[in-house]
């Protein structure tokens, strides 16, 4: 078992990554908390909840909104949760996000902690307090940066994970290896077999590297005023691809990763081989690096992201492979070379 902390401003985080199914017995989670997870996963771990108090609402990204929320604060009511109530979250990313929102919010805020279930949720989405909802078009549009107590990471959970779920959390994994260690990514590039085959001590290794990237930053910048702008690295145009065409967000954000190395290249940083081989890796981890689109959709939704700044946005370059930059580009420069950019 490791543990790391995260010193947050609205409190610490534990974060414990725990060997295979020793989540089961762990002692911070509290007793009498009340679950909130989705339908799928209330099915499939029905007997580690059955003797719980369960909110579960329906799974899939598209129910990450306001209306889901108002149903989970009518339940918490019906269970008479108050401010001493705790709250787990249980499930994959859209789980903590919409979780974590509601504890911070029921009652101006009740405590909280995480088990995430999915590869993307126990490497990025549990981690570092950034919760909330989407709002129409627009991702995580309404939110808080609040800590949960703890974040109970076993790797168990990854053995029943549907394929396609873990190939989406990948695409996290290797933003995070692109953005801050050249090493790791030539060594995720060389050995990506052993992850794909979710070998339990090479899974344990990399989950334990996956956790400490994302937490070293938080650490750093809970609240995104500096480095921690660099994890949206794919994001910019990741995020209205995944809304235009309904990809799964890793699937939308490794297409963004392509997008944001061609521009890097055109920046004069990244040469030609290097986005070969970031290609080339997302290809071997089973992500798409291209699909058809709508560009002038994109740009539309694109030039609302809720981090651009008047007529300009901090958009992340790599300026090589391990290293990330965070370069203030107007919306227009940014539209007309993604125009320019051919996605083979
Ligand atoms: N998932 C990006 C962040 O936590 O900042």
């Amino acid at each position: 078992m490791s543990r790391y902390l995260l010193r947050g401003k609205s409190g610490q985080s534990e974060i414990i990554v725990e060997d295979f199914n020793a989540m089961l017995h762990n002692s911070v989670i509290p007793k009498d908390s009340i679950y909130i997870t989705d339908n799928n996963l209330n099915e499939l771990y029905s007997s580690f909840l059955q003797d719980k108090k369960v909110i579960s609402i329906p799974y899939g990204e598209e129910n990450k909104t306001i209306s889901t929320v108002n149903t989970i604060y009518d339940q918490l009511i019906e269970f008479k949760a108050d401010r001493k109530s705790f709250i787990v979250g249980f499930g994959g990313g859209m789980i903590t996000d919409i979780a974590g929102f509601v504890a911070s919010t029921y009652m101006r805020g009740t405590r909280f902690g995480f088990i995430p279930t999915s590869l993307l949720a126990m490497i990025d989405a549990s981690i570092g307090g950034k919760n909330g909802v989407n709002h129409f078009n627009y991702k995580n549009m309404i939110g808080t940066i609040t800590q949960p107590e703890f974040v109970v990471i076993d790797t168990v959970f990854l053995k029943t994970l549907p394929q396609e779920e873990f190939t989406n959390g990948l695409a996290e994994s290797v933003k995070h290896l692109l953005i801050s260690d050249q090493q790791r990514f030539s060594n995720f590039a060389e050995h990506i077999n052993n992850v794909l085959k979710k070998d339990i001590s090479f899974l344990n290794d990399f989950i334990n590297q996956q956790v400490k990237i994302k937490i070293d930053i938080v650490n750093e910048d809970e609240l995104e005023t500096g480095n921690r702008k660099k994890l949206n690295f794919g994001h910019t145009f990741g995020h209205p691809i995944e809304k235009i065409l309904g990809l799964k967000h890793g699937f939308a954000v490794s297409i963004g990763m392509i997008i944001a190395s061609e521009i890097s290249k055109k920046f004069g940083y990244l040469n030609e081989s290097d986005v070969h081989l970031i290609r080339d890796t997302l290809i071997k981890a089973g992500l798409p690096v291209s699909c058809k689109m709508d560009k002038k959709k994109v740009i539309e939704i694109m030039s609302k992201d809720k981090k651009k700044n008047n007529d300009s946005i901090d958009f992340i370059l790599l300026k090589q492979i391990g290293e990330a930059k965070i370069e203030l580009i107007k919306i227009d420069q940014l539209a007309e070379m993604f125009l320019e950019i051919k996605l083979p």
